[in-house]
């Protein structure tokens, strides 16, 4: 019997929660995002972060990161706002609706300080990779007034809440859902199969990825996505399950049977997005 607590995102609904430019529309009204990403020890996880974020559709993309991943930022991403931090501040970085945190942040002094700040803010926050390692750590980052989406492997899970790795894959929906209202935050479990969890709704579980997302980086173009779509001004979970349905299936779409790259997946985005339009 279908679990009724347990729903699967259909391309219908996804074409009804995207949001489209409406005709009098302009780029701050489409929805700004910030990416606190990147290191100089990581600087691809910045470039990929800023290329999900864009091509699903937020108005601006306003980067702020170390010397290193700026200069490759502004190289790949000529349509990105960047701001150069000599300091762990978002002061000087301008206004965004939503934050994409942590991807090859790294999780030093500094990275502490940044997440710190980030988190301080006032709108919705998407954590993923180092920002989840730095949360693991210091769990009081995650007291805030807004909203806040983690987005962990099973691995990033395990260490966020305590519990052994191969108990989470063995019963990935239980954990999702036990992390969520633990933590008091969504949570979107990526794997073969995609996860979202948030206190009081059904689990969304996704299905259209593809093996061949199992590559470097890909993570990180999810999170531009998911944190785009919050710009946006969809929910935590919305942005969660529409972007978990969107990166899943551009890698299909960018695969088509052979190897891809975490670019290619960014690059397909607007085509998934064309996919859905006009599903319902
Ligand atoms: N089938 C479908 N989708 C898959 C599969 C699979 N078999 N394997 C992985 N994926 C998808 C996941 O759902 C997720 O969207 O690919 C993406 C992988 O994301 P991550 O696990 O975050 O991997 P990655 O992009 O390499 O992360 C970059 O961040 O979390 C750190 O340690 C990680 O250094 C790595 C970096
Ligand atoms: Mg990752």
């Amino acid at each position: 019997l279908p679990d009724p607590d347990v729903a699967a995102l259909t391309g219908g609904d996804v074409d009804l929660l995207l949001p489209r430019p409406a005709h009098e529309s302009d780029k701050y009204r489409r929805g700004v995002v910030g990416i606190a990403a990147g290191s100089d020890l990581y600087t691809g996880a910045a470039v990929l972060a800023v290329g999900g974020a864009l091509r699903a559709g937020a108005g601006m993309v306003r980067y702020a990161g170390t010397h290193a991943p700026v200069a490759q930022v502004r190289r790949h991403w000529p349509e990105a706002v960047v701001t150069e931090l000599d300091r762990p501040s978002i002061e000087g970085v301008g206004r965004v609706q939503a934050w994409v945190l942590g991807p090859g942040l790294g999780t030093d002094d500094r990275a502490h300080e940044l997440a710190a700040r980030v988190l301080a803010s006032t709108v919705p926050v998407l954590i993923d990779a180092d920002g989840l390692t730095l949360v693991a750590r210091d769990r009081s980052l995650l007291r805030r007034g807004a909203p806040v989406l983690i987005t962990p492997h099973a691995g990033e899970l395990a260490r966020l809440i305590r519990a052994e790795r191969d108990d989470i894959e063995a019963a990935r929906l239980e954990y999702t859902r036990r992390a969520a209202a633990e933590l008091g935050v969504t949570v979107l479990l990526k794997g073969s199969t995609t996860v979202v969890a948030e206190d009081a709704r059904p689990v969304r579980v996704n299905v259209t990825g593809s093996p061949w997302l199992a590559t470097g980086g890909t993570g990180d173009v999810l999170s531009g996505v998911a944190g785009s779509l919050l710009a946006q001004g969809l929910s935590c979970y919305d942005a969660a399950s529409c972007g978990a349905y969107l990166h899943g299936l551009a890698g299909r779409l960018a695969a088509r049977g052979a190897p891809l790259t975490a670019a290619d997946v960014a690059g397909a985005v607007p085509e998934a997005i064309r996919a859905v339009s006009g599903a319902t």
